[in-house]
């Protein structure tokens, strides 16, 4: 089978479509919250439920790490260092900004609640000045987030243009 054909494992896939949905989710109700107690609920608790998945998505990356099909890049191209990177930054942003958001909450004197089911743990205690900071932290790490999001959709679409090799199919079922 040519790399290109190679594909994700299921269980890869599915933690891939559930981060997307609800980070895209949590990043759309974030920009409807306004003065709504409510909306930033739900938006604390799809963050809170983003952290929780993506705990569970590295520790199932790390089951795989030597079962991921191997790159359409090849090894040591610009495209494959950029592809990689994109790929760690990504990780790296969808369990550092719901972290911040919490420590956020936090030092607001608000907990972590994930639909008034359960509060994650208080790491901050309250401490408006710092909470101004992380919320500029948090509003960066999202900025950031859509810029690589953008990156790497982009990735994707470059090398179907240049290739005709579809490697979307790759990451679904
Ligand atoms: C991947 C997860 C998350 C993303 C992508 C995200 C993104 C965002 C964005 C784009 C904003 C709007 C910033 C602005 O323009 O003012 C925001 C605000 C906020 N986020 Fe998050 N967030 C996430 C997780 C969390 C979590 C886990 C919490 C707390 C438990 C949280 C708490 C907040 C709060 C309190 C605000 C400020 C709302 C206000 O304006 O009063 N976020 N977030
Ligand atoms: C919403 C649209 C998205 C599409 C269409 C998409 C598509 C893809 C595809 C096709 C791959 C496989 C690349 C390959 O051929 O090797 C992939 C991998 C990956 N995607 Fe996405 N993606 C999306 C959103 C996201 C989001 C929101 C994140 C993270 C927050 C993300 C993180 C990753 C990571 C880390 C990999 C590498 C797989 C791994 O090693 O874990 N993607 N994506």
């Amino acid at each position: 089978m040519n790399t290109q054909q190679q594909k994700y494992p299921l269980s890869m896939m599915i933690f891939h479509s559930l981060i997307a949905i609800l980070m895209i989710a949590a990043i759309v109700v974030a920009w409807n919250i306004g003065e709504s107690n409510e909306t930033r609920n739900l938006h604390k608790s799809l963050g809170v439920a983003v952290l929780l998945v993506a705990a569970l998505r590295l520790v199932n990356r790390l089951r795989f790490v030597k079962a991921v099909p191997e790159s359409v890049n090849p090894k040591g191209s610009v495209q494959r260092i950029l592809e990689k990177s994109v790929h760690g930054m990504l990780y790296l942003t969808m369990l550092g900004i719901p972290v911040v958001g919490w420590m956020m909450s936090n030092a607001f004197g608000y907990p972590a609640s994930f639909f008034g089911l359960f509060n994650l743990p208080t790491l901050l205690d309250k401490n408006p000045e710092l909470g101004r900071t992380l919320k500029e932290l948090h509003e960066l790490g999202a900025n950031v987030f859509i810029g690589l999001l953008v990156l790497h959709l982009a990735g994707g679409i470059l090398h179907f243009i240049k290739h005709k090799q579809n490697v979307f199919k790759r990451m679904m079922p």
